[in-house]
């Protein structure tokens, strides 16, 4: 069974994030959101994979994952030259997938679940789809699905009103009939080719598709607040802490920390789970209970909880405890303490400051 990595949207509810980072590649808990997606496959038994990508981000992720081999897997690249839906990534992705079966995963997905016992499933059974679903509080945002047993009877993209509570996770199993399929659909509403519509084509045509549900947690990071729940999600999960840098005597580390090689705390208080990532400096400051702190980073005279804060980025001397917020790479906060108290911003388009 192959697998099949989606990567080359727009990234736009995560701007200016996505000005200069895939958000696929965004760190949670110091690690870039796809690394969790590529062990997933690995643990379902997947070491063959493609991953589609756009012409801006396609050197960015050929750099970063190379062709595989330090991750003991087999990477190609597959270009969707505009975003035109998940069916349309799909179908570029035909030459590579050929008659093999596959596994979908959309790139800014992330799950903890073992997903073993549903691909044997699927590979032992004759159906042509097997859809994993997750039931949601508010199902408007996703892809929804009315089953019957574990059968699949109707699929609706984004509807205003659910007909159930079961979202489309972002986790798929396809036969190669699903590019017959691709072909018989026409782009929706948002202009669009909604793999969706290509799920339903194949439940008209008679073809079995199934469900699965999820029971372990999954997220779909789109959003800044989505990001910040796995981080907590995933820093809940860590097991013990590991110190690799140097605590002086008077700071105090509480819970499950983590700091990496060659990083400094100085006369403060980091209270976990938090992750600090290597050559960081952090003094005379507080670093709370789910924070994930990049390399590089210096952190001066401040506080900060419950937030991620990308690589070489640097907070000094803000009086404000900052709280539920991401911080991109080589951002800088710092308060100057002169007098008259003015606020002086430089900042990006879309970018968010909440007082
Ligand atoms: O998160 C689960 C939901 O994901 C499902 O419930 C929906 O049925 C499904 O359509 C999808 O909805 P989203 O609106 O969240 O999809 P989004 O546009 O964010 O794209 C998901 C991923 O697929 C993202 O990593 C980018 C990639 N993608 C998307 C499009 C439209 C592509 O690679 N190419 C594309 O053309």
């Amino acid at each position: 069974m192959k697998g099949l990595v989606l990567c080359a949207g727009r990234g736009t509810r995560l701007r200016p994030l996505t000005y200069t980072i895939a958000k696929q590649l965004i760190p949670v808990a110091n690690r870039p959101v796809i690394h969790y997606n590529l062990n997933f496959l690995k643990n379902a038994g997947i070491r063959e994979l493609a991953v589609v990508v756009n012409p801006d981000n396609h050197h960015v992720f050929k750099d970063f994952l190379k062709d595989g081999s330090e991750l003991n897997m087999k990477i190609d690249y597959v270009i969707q030259q505009e975003p035109r839906g998940i069916a349309d990534a799909v179908y570029k992705a035909r030459e590579f997938l050929k008659e093999d079966p596959f596994l979908l995963i959309l790139g800014d997905n992330l799950i903890f679940d073992d997903i073993t016992p549903s691909v044997e499933k699927f590979k032992n059974s004759r159906c042509e789809a097997m859809v994993l679903l997750a039931p949601v509080e508010d199902p408007r945002a996703y892809g929804v699905a009315v089953i019957e047993n574990d059968h699949i009877k109707r699929v609706v993209e984004k509807p205003k009103e659910p007909p159930s509570n079961l979202a489309i996770v972002g986790i798929y199993m396809f036969r190669s009939r699903i590019f017959e399929a691709i072909e018989n659909i026409k782009p929706s509403q948002r202009g669009e080719l909604e793999i969706t519509d290509a799920i339903e084509y194949l439940i008209e045509k008679g073809y079995d598709v199934k469900a699965r549900t999820v029971r372990g947690w999954w997220k779909d990071t789109g959003k800044p607040e989505d990001l910040l729940e796995a981080n907590r999600q995933i820093l809940d999960d860590m097991k013990l802490g590991d110190i690799k840098g140097h605590v002086d005597s008077s700071s105090k580390i509480q819970g499950r920390v983590s700091i990496g090689e060659n990083s400094q705390v100085i006369e403060s208080i980091i209270r976990g789970p938090v992750i600090i990532g290597s050559n960081c400096t952090v003094k005379r400051s507080y670093v709370g209970p789910y924070t994930s702190i990049g390399d590089d980073v210096e952190l001066e005279q401040s506080e900060i909880e419950n937030s991620i804060l990308m690589s070489k980025s640097k907070v000094s001397k803000v009086r404000a405890r900052i709280d539920s917020s991401v911080l991109g790479q080589s951002s800088e906060i710092h308060q100057n303490g002169v007098l008259p108290r003015v606020m002086k911003v430089v900042i990006g388009d879309l970018s968010i400051i909440e007082l």
